[in-house]
């Protein structure tokens, strides 16, 4: 089982480009740029990633991107990354930025998103992983920075497939972002959100995303099971939710794997994904060894997922079909 799924192509659709900066090369930019850090080691820094909620995760996930300043480092950390994911055979990949946390330091747009373009076209041309870049608007700050940001994107329109919402949920409602998400909407962005896992008032997020704000997708989105209502709106609409098992057992405490082979006997889209691989841990094979473990999955459950990914993305539909 463990060769099986270390060797099948692979398809990621929840993953945070500043969420793989590993602590080796958070130490090489922190050099480039003439950065102190309060560390002397990659492994003492390691030592310090200790969560056990979403906040305590994203205070840590911002201090580290102090070391993103210029274009080549928003290449090296792409590319680190979509390096690492071909390794462990992912054909493809839609990846998370959030372009707040780098302009609210002065680092502009611009700067952000042709490094990670430039790293996209390379690892397309010379390992064969295609990817695409969704835009994450951070939802504890306010919708006018969201707005400001939407329109700034514009020029680069065509390097951006879609926009999420990610960052703390608590008291921040997919409501606060609905103009944003509708301005987006008509600009030709596709749609998704977080909805984190065993959060307040998360069902009435996953309401909302769907009723109010019509996404595509569910990042998260596990919290669905607790209300049939919600059960069915997302079976209707063939949902893909981007579950994220590793970042789930630490921000949790459990990895809601069974939650996910529920979804597959439901005939629901689950897909499994790393989230923010540098900070948990696990990349694309750990998480789904981690799932198959703790829910006991066939491998024909297994390929489900995969298929499920490959389904869930937003490719046209000849795209699709070739990697299906
Ligand atoms: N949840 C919310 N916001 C995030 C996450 C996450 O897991 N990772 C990066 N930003
Ligand atoms: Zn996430």
């Amino acid at each position: 089982m463990d060769a099986f799924i270390a060797g099948m192509p692979k398809c990621e659709l929840h993953v945070h480009l500043e969420g793989t900066l590993e602590p080796e090369l958070k130490f090489a930019l922190a050099a480039r740029n003439g950065i102190a850090l309060p560390f002397a080691t990659a492994g003492e820094l390691r030592a310090t990633y200790d969560f056990h909620d979403l906040p305590s995760f994203l205070a840590i996930y911002y201090d580290g991107m102090r070391v993103l300043r210029k274009e080549p480092d928003f290449y090296d950390l792409t590319w680190a990354y979509l390096a690492k994911a071909h390794s462990q055979n992912v054909r493809y990949s839609e990846m998370f930025f959030d372009p707040q946390a780098h302009t609210a330091r002065g680092v502009s747009f611009d700067t952000v998103i042709r490094g990670i373009r430039r790293a996209q076209m390379d690892a397309e041309n010379r390992l064969g992983i295609r990817s695409q870049l969704i835009m994450c608007f951070l939802r504890d700050w306010s919708a006018e920075f969201a707005m400001a940001t939407l329109l700034e994107s514009l020029p680069y329109k065509e390097w951006i497939i879609g926009v999420g919402l990610d960052s703390d949920e608590k008291n921040n409602p997919p409501l606060k972002f609905r103009e944003v998400f509708q301005r987006a909407r008509e600009e030709g962005y596709l749609l998704t959100m977080h909805c984190d896992v065993d959060q307040d008032d998360t069902t009435a997020h996953i309401r909302q995303c769907i009723e109010d704000i019509g996404v595509s997708r569910l990042d998260h989105g596990v919290n669905t099971l607790d209300d049939p209502t919600l059960i069915a709106m997302v079976a209707e609409r063939k949902l893909g939710l981007t579950i994220c098992p590793v970042s789930n057992a630490y921000v949790t405490g459990d990895s809601k794997a069974r939650q996910i082979k529920r979804f597959l006997d439901l005939g629901i889209r689950a897909t499994v994904n790393s989230d923010d691989p540098a900070y948990f841990g696990g990349y694309m094979t750990e998480n789904l060894l981690c799932t198959q473990r703790e829910a006991d999955l066939t491998r024909d459950e297994v390929t489900q997922l995969m298929r499920n990914a490959f389904e869930s993305t937003w490719l046209p539909r000849a795209a699709k079909d070739r990697f299906l």
